[in-house]
């Protein structure tokens, strides 16, 4: 698969090493996750970019400088790292935060009191928390919606919306929301369009190709793909919305240290043939779980049974790396997640080993039991993040653990 020109680091565009960006712009998908944004480290030739853990930079002389002034403003690492994800997402800069919810918060200053957003129903709970408990607060109003349902979705936008925030597949039941259509929906009013590609990874999904007008990451995830780094990042593409972000990255200041900006740059060179085992364990796994009699449900857009199964295989490239299925009850759910040895029970997704969750209790517990209800969160339900282990391993551990249900 081709890919969009990649975005060069600041450092290139500042003129600082222009000899060097050795990137097509027609290169391929696995050579833009290890290279863009990225050149070799101008002071000593180091093929990684450096930490730069630094919060200010010397100047030679009154208003001289090398492009970068103060640590939150500016930082050579972060600037890397925002320039190899705007390339693997094809949009044109991205800005990464302290975390996924920090950029998410970001994206929201867009807007301003009196704004209405139509929101997936079925979204992360921690974005759901800072909607309602939070932006609320400032005046935002939001309505939540099954926005892999067209015609629900058209009916859910207000003359005051401004903003669609989508997040396909959802967390956790892994419903698919077709994403041109809905941008296609949404752009005929005007109206902004979000997608929180967390799930997904731009492996399998690249929403600005699909009619995004930015699209967001919890970092912290298949993006980092390693369990030991918290962060989030925003890409756009229209300017209006690139010259918010960078002023208000700075202005507000919740900005990526540089240490995990390092950290997500090294997940980002190895996201392809990761995410190839990811999916490959994850449609082992599902198929498994489907056929076993202790189990009540399966939510995988990679089985038939899945009702977006076709838009999934249109829209995605492979099924994604999460699992989640119903016990018929919480005990019986409880005896899985209790019962497991290789799989951790534990928050989170993304990284290479496999993480178990209870939703209800862990990720989704600020999330109203009706709303829960509403959108299948049930009780009895489990949510696998599968790794890259030898499938072999995590269906003998998920066989024995089923076995004591
Ligand atoms: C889909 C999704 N979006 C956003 C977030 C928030 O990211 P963070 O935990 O990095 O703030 C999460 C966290 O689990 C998530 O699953």
């Amino acid at each position: 698969m081709r890919h969009r020109a990649a975005v060069i680091a600041p450092s290139i565009a500042l003129g600082v090493r222009s000899t060097i960006v050795k990137l097509r712009d027609n290169a391929r998908f696995d050579t833009v996750c290890i290279h863009a944004g990225q050149v070799p480290d101008p002071s000593t030739g180091a093929i990684i970019t450096p930490i730069y853990q630094t919060s200010t930079y010397v100047q030679d002389g009154l208003g001289v400088h090398k492009g970068y002034e103060y640590g939150r403003t500016h930082n050579p690492t972060r600037a890397a790292l925002e320039g190899n994800i705007a390339a693997i997402e094809s949009g044109r800069e991205a800005f990464a935060f302290a975390s996924g919810l920090a950029a998410t918060r970001a994206v929201m200053t867009l807007l301003q009191a009196g704004d209405h957003v139509v929101v997936t129903d079925n979204t992360y709970g921690g974005t759901y928390r800072l909607f309602e408990r939070v932006l609320r607060k400032g005046g935002l109003d939001f309505s939540y919606v099954d926005t892999s349902d067209l015609d629900a979705t058209a009916s859910a936008f207000k003359p005051n919306t401004k903003m669609l925030f989508v997040e396909t597949p959802t967390n956790p039941v892994l419903r698919i929301t077709d994403l041109p259509a809905v941008s296609a929906l949404a752009h005929d009013r005007g109206v902004a369009v979000v997608v929180d590609n967390t799930f997904a990874s731009p492996y399998a999904q690249r929403p600005i190709e699909l009619g995004a007008d930015m699209v967001l990451h919890s970092t912290t995830k298949f993006l980092n793909g390693h369990s030991d780094s918290v962060g989030g990042i925003v890409v756009s593409v229209r300017d209006d919305h690139t010259d918010w972000l960078r002023f208000v990255q700075n202005a507000e200041g919740g900005i990526m240290g540089p240490m995990d900006a390092w950290l997500v740059l090294r997940g980002t060179k190895t996201l392809p043939i990761r995410m190839e085992r990811h999916h490959a364990n994850a449609e082992r796994i599902a198929a498994f779980l489907a056929s076993h009699p202790k189990v009540k449900l399966v939510h995988y857009p990679g089985l038939p049974t899945h009702p977006q199964h076709e838009l999934a295989r249109r829209q995605m490239r492979g099924f994604g790396g999460l699992i989640a299925f119903a016990m018929g009850t919480l005990e019986n759910a409880r005896t899985v997640l209790n019962s497991v040895r290789l799989m951790a029970l534990a928050e989170s997704l993304g990284g290479v080993e496999t993480l178990i969750s209870h939703p209800v209790s862990m990720t989704h517990a600020s999330v109203p039991y009706d709303h829960r209800q509403e959108i299948g969160v049930t009780d009895d339900l489990v949510r696998i993040s599968v790794g890259i282990e030898d499938c072999d391993d995590l269906l003998e551990d998920l066989a024995q653990a089923l076995d004591r249900v």
